[in-house]
């Protein structure tokens, strides 16, 4: 476990209810590698997890009660167990409510229990903390009152092992919780977005990239390993995802598919959508080209993975970045500018946006021996050029959270 932020969590536990935590969970932030805003549109998607952490302390309460607090907001939110309500003054919460909400719908029973939650995933940087908060939301409640589910149902729950140990999760398990997040994130929160977020954090495997088929749900793991680093640049511009942008560019998506009478855009080929361009608004052609060209590139860019081709990787990455700030809009001055910037850099092989956009991060893929002269050359053009203060993140990948 990331030892800072465990600790962090066991801490903030301890100070709030005044006795230590019994259970620890944790999953990891994602980054998107290739394919943005694809998910939702039956696509494909190359992501990776990463070793930044959000964990959740937890243990059970026998009033029915719950209560949690979170060291990136003051403040403690309450409710009965049986009463989740959406708090304005405590948007982070709606994540663990709809969690819960979506736990009982499928038959799951639990009670109360307090929860500090500590992360080490950046708030609205584009890592997905959001998702990382779901999943860890599931697992708590796992470890507090095991569960299992499949085909959309409660099960027979799993048994702990003589340590108390749960069984690891199989890969159907995984999938029903990340349909189980996704749920609680597009009902209960408001967003209207994919499974990307919530795979990537359940199915990470460390030193490989996911190959997430959406129509099918699968994933495949391909080696990801090289000369090179992963490094996110964070904007500083937040980005305001449930405000209206992202669902937004869902609807246009989902306007251009039934005006094309396909059943996803994954289904469109770009030859038929160059042929049927009259039948689409403007901005409707535009997300449907960016869509389309994406999953194109994703497939490309699996090949060039399995070749060991980061070079031409990195080509498909830049190109991606374009596609989305020319057509399909969600890019902004600042990360247009980080990618310039990057593109600027002799060990740069290739960046792009990841993520919803509109603000956050852009990931890079940097030659190691010159990872750190990128690093400074990033940090000084950066906060000469806009006055921010930005400082590369370096990201490993992990396996994800169990
Ligand atoms: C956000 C959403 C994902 C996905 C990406 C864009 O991260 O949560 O579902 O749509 O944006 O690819």
């Amino acid at each position: 476990m990331n030892k800072i932020s465990v600790f962090e969590a066991q801490k903030l536990f301890q100070k709030t209810f005044g006795h230590p935590p019994v259970r620890l969970v944790r999953a990891p932030g994602r980054l998107e590698l290739l394919g943005n805003h694809t998910d939702y549109n039956e696509g494909l998607v190359l992501a990776l997890a990463v070793d930044k952490y959000l964990h959740i302390a937890s243990s059970p309460r026998s009033d029915g009660r719950i209560e949690i607090v979170t060291s990136a907001f003051p403040g403690r939110e309450k409710f009965p167990f049986d009463r989740l309500k959406k708090n304005p003054a405590a948007p982070w919460a709606d994540y663990v409510k709809g969690v819960l909400d979506q736990l009982r719908r499928r038959g799951v029973h639990f009670g109360g229990f307090n929860a500090a939650i500590h992360s080490s995933v950046p708030v609205g940087a584009g890592l997905s903390s959001s998702a990382a908060l779901l999943v860890a939301t599931a697992l708590t409640i796992r470890q507090l009152h095991p569960f299992r589910l499949l085909g959309g149902r409660r099960t027979t729950p799993p048994e702990r092992d003589a340590k108390g140990n749960l069984p690891p999760f199989t890969a159907a398990e995984r999938l029903e919780l990340a349909k189980l997040c996704l749920a609680a994130e597009t009902q209960f929160v408001g967003l209207q977005c994919g499974l990307l977020d919530q795979i990537s954090s359940l199915f990470g495997k460390a030193y490989h990239a996911m190959e997430i088929d959406c129509r099918e749900h699968t994933v495949r793991h391909a080696p990801f390993v090289g000369e090179f680093a992963i490094v996110v640049c964070q904007s500083g511009v937040p980005h305001e995802l449930a405000a209206g942008e992202y669902n937004q560019r869902r609807a246009l998506c989902d306007s251009a598919t039934k005006k094309l009478q396909a059943k996803a855009l994954r289904s469109v080929e770009p030859r038929y959508l160059s042929a049927n361009k009259s039948s689409l608004t403007e901005r409707e052609h535009q997300c449907a080209y960016h869509v389309v060209g994406e999953i194109q590139r994703v497939i490309f860019g699996e090949r060039a993975l399995r070749a060991g081709d980061f070079a031409q990787f990195g080509q498909f990455m830049f190109q991606s970045h374009e596609s989305s700030r020319d057509f399909f809009k969600n890019s902004c001055p600042e990360l247009d500018l980080l990618v310039e910037l990057a593109r600027a850099q002799p060990g740069c092989l290739g960046a792009r946006l990841t993520g919803g956009g509109f603000g956050g991060a852009t990931i890079n893929l940097v030659e190691r021996l010159r990872l750190e002269e990128f690093s400074c050359a990033m940090t000084a053009g950066y906060e000469r050029l806009t006055g921010r203060k930005m400082t590369p993140l370096r990201c490993e990948i992990v396996d994800g959270a169990e």
